[in-house]
């Protein structure tokens, strides 16, 4: 399929390989730096894929990667993560991902994904393209009680499930769109192609 769209505010994130790594619980875990996952400069800015190399990142966890100068977001969800999916359907705008410009076809699904564990989504929020901060916590402080994790725009308030589906009666518009992607391997993500070749 076409890449799919890009939000102009993504230009907020700044490129240049910036590297965020989050976990779930009040503590955040460092992990060992990984160079795999720091795509060159040159193919970023020649909008080249760029592969994230997930072998050691833990369940819970989200790695941030550069990709055509807009933030990739790649979380290690967990099977409990997962099947909490569903129970979320009442509360969110578009539940089902309606629309179609929102995700390639093969993440036309309850999880949004190629991998149920896996998920890869552009980190840009589809209100005014801040990056939303990764919440995997259930029921922290600051965002309530029937919090379950998921995502959080700092700028205007608007929460996102752990699929990137946006809640109802948020400024933000649509779910956080995904990108195309492969599995060049079990370990290897390869963002921006959009099928594997023979
Ligand atoms: S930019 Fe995210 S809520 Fe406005």
């Amino acid at each position: 399929m076409a890449d799919v769209p890009v939000n102009p505010g993504r230009r907020r994130f700044l490129t240049g390989s910036a590297i965020a790594v989050g976990a779930v619980g009040a503590g955040f875990a460092t992990v060992p730096f990984l160079s795999s996952f720091e795509p060159s400069a040159r193919a970023e800015a020649a909008g080249a894929p760029v592969d994230v190399n997930i072998g050691k990142l833990a369940e819970g966890q989200m790695v941030t990667v550069a990709w055509r100068g807009q933030p990739i977001f790649v979380v290690h969800r967990t099977d409990k993560m997962v099947e909490m999916l569903p129970s979320l359907d009442s509360q969110l705008l578009d539940p089902n991902s309606a629309v179609a410009s929102q995700q390639p076809k093969f993440a036309d699904n309850f999880f949004r994904a190629r991998k149920k564990n896996i998920f890869v989504v552009i980190g840009v929020c589809t209100h005014l393209g801040c990056a939303p901060t990764y919440r995997p916590e259930v029921a922290p402080k600051d965002l309530g009680p029937d919090w379950k994790g998921g995502f959080f725009c700092p700028c205007h308030g608007s929460k996102y499930d752990l699929a990137g589906r946006v809640y109802k009666s948020m400024p933000a518009p649509l779910n956080l769109l995904v990108p195309d992607y492969i599995f060049a391997t079990d370990d290897i993500v390869r963002i921006g192609v959009a099928e594997k070749k023979a």
